[in-house]
């Protein structure tokens, strides 16, 4: 039998306009179900994130988390019920180190942001949970490093980790690897499918190049024009004729 879906969406639909956005869809993720959401550019990938987190409201259409419905829910309820999207650039604090902002999101995920009222072993513990991360994420070098001096790339990494201090247990990422160089980009995606192997959190992201996620995804979700064009396994996909004319622009 099938677990049941950790992440289910029905006729969701937003519009601005004349333009449908998101038209109509319904997706269902399980728990584990490392998935790629691709498409081009317009396609409406971001929108959906936007919807599912509740940061854009719907115009129609339904949303279940873990079996709940979350379809008029904050995005803050959202967050705290386990869902939760990448962090934005905007999200790191700037004049802050790599090691200071990872050492954030492990404080607000444990709910003890107020450093005075902890107690030194909880402390101790919130803090090799950022050497963890540090670890994990590849960012031991840069640790003390502020993060407005980062590159691009390695900037989305700290956001990566601060998503993951959370310990969410469905994880949206929209286009981790945009502005990185290829090596960096293939890095990352293979970082994020060890972190996904690992399990406790189900990942889903989104990306344009669908070469790099070919390994890493279980499931390929493509997007046009707002709808779900194509869903199934890599293989699949590229097999799917559909797919080839309205995405990948392959004749034969
Ligand atoms: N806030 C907005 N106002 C008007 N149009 C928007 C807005 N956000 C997205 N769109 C439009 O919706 C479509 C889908 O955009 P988006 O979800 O960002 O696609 P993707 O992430 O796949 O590139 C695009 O045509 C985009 O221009
Ligand atoms: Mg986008």
């Amino acid at each position: 039998m099938r677990s049941p879906a950790l992440l289910e969406t029905a006729g969701l639909t937003k519009h601005f306009g004349e333009l449908y956005a998101v038209d109509a869809v319904d997706l269902a993720i399980r728990e584990g179900e490392t998935t790629a959401v691709i498409g081009p550019n317009g396609a409406g990938k971001t929108t959906l994130f936007n919807l599912v987190t509740r940061r854009m409201r719907a115009d129609r259409g339904r949303v279940r988390f873990r079996g709940t419905d979350i379809t008029t829910a904050t995005p803050h309820a959202v967050a705290r019920m386990g869902l939760v999207r990448t962090f934005q650039v905007s999200s790191v604090f700037p004049g802050l180190s790599v090691q200071q902002n990872l050492l954030t999101a492990v404080l607000a995920r444990t709910g003890r942001s107020g450093v005075s009222t902890q107690s030194l072993e909880r402390e101790r513990e919130s803090l090799e949970r950022v050497q963890e991360l540090l670890v994990r994420l590849d960012l031991r070098d840069d640790a003390n490093v502020a993060c407005d001096e980062l590159a691009h790339g390695t900037r989305r990494r700290v956001e990566v980790g601060m998503s993951l201090a959370l310990e969410p247990r469905l994880l949206l990422l929209d286009e981790p690897t945009a502005g990185m160089g290829t090596s960096e980009r293939q890095a990352t995606v293979e970082l994020l499918s060890e972190l996904a192997r690992r399990g406790g959190t189900t990942l889903v992201l989104t990306e344009h190049d669908v070469d790099l996620v070919m390994n890493f995804a279980r499931r390929i979700v493509v997007m046009h024009q707002g709808g779900i064009i194509a869903d199934g396994t890599p293989e699949e996909i590229v097999e799917d004729i559909e797919v080839r004319r309205a995405y990948l622009g392959d004749s034969r």
